[in-house]
């Protein structure tokens, strides 16, 4: 992504952070509950190993609360690249006032050296589809796993539903973007053994169409189009929009993929005891 792309994308999320808290955060929640829950499913790997817990593109840190409550122990890194959601996530950490708790504002599509080998694990909701290149990134953060280390990322795919708020927008929009990256994704994980992947859905309500329409235009990924379009664009789309809605409140089930990665253990950690 060039960095005037990038730039726009961090400006939008900007824009978007205090709306995208209240609109999107509980709305999102029972995704952000499940990716937290999977770092330690299973019988047999219950318990995570040794390190800090990473979490790209965190936004305001809604996987914060759920982080601290089962690992009360552990440094927790956020990382986002727009400082507004920076400065929210920062907010809810010093309320929840845990003090191994940093939140770092970068590119977490390409992670810092110093978090390689290092961390327990990683997980990230919900960005991983913004990024430029997923691949290269979903490679950088299982690098960023310790041996025995864990990694949850859950995405929005290219399709999340057949119909719904979603799927009408994609449509209203023209949305043709490339989702092919998304079949490569497993090959990126070669560093890892794939424990799940599948998609996962829940119910979602919204007021009425207008409703979300404003919610995805000031608080959500449609910031950074707007930026990019101008005023007159995002009313025209809108109005299509809301013609072509059901009426009154709309629940729908959009999906989203999981995916659980696992490092294998040291040979240490793999080789039982001999005596
Ligand atoms: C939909 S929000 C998800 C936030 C949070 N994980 C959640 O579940 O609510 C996506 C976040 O990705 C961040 N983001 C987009 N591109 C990024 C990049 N290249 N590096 C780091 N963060 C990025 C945005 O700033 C935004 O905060």
């Amino acid at each position: 992504m060039t960095d005037e792309r990038l730039a726009r994308v961090a400006q939008g999320w900007d824009e978007a952070a205090d709306g995208y808290e209240e609109y999107f955060v509980p709305r999102f929640a029972p995704w952000v509950r499940t990716a937290v829950d999977s770092l330690t499913s299973g019988s047999r790997t219950a318990q995570l190993s040794d390190g800090p817990i990473l979490v790209p593109c965190c936004g305001t840190f809604p996987e914060l609360e759920l982080l601290v409550e089962r690992f009360p122990a552990r440094a927790i890194a956020g990382i986002d690249l727009s400082a507004g959601m920076v400065r929210r996530a920062r907010e809810r950490a010093a309320r929840l006032g845990s003090a191994d708790v940093e939140v770092v504002q970068g590119d977490a599509g390409t992670l810092d050296p110093r978090w390689s080998g290092a961390c327990a694990a990683v997980v990230s909701v919900f960005g991983l589809q913004q990024l430029p290149d997923p691949e290269a990134a979903l490679r950088s953060w299982v690098d960023a796993l310790a041996p025995g280390g864990r990694m949850c990322v859950v995405y929005w795919p290219g399709k999340t539903e057949d119909d719904g708020p979603f799927a009408l927008l994609a449509k209203v929009i023209g949305d043709r973007s490339d989702s092919s990256w998304e079949d490569r994704l497993v090959g990126a994980l070669d560093a890892g053994t794939v424990e799940r992947d599948e998609f996962v859905d829940f119910p979602m309500t919204h007021p009425d169409a207008a409703t979300y329409f404003d919610a995805a235009d000031r608080a959500g990924p449609m910031r950074a189009l707007a930026l990019a379009r101008g005023d007159a664009y995002i009313a025209e789309l809108r109005q299509r929009y809301v013609a072509a809605a059901p009426a009154g409140e709309w629940t729908h089930h959009p999906r989203a993929r999981l995916i659980l990665v696992r490092k294998p253990p040291s040979r240490a950690e793999a080789t039982p005891p001999t005596s």
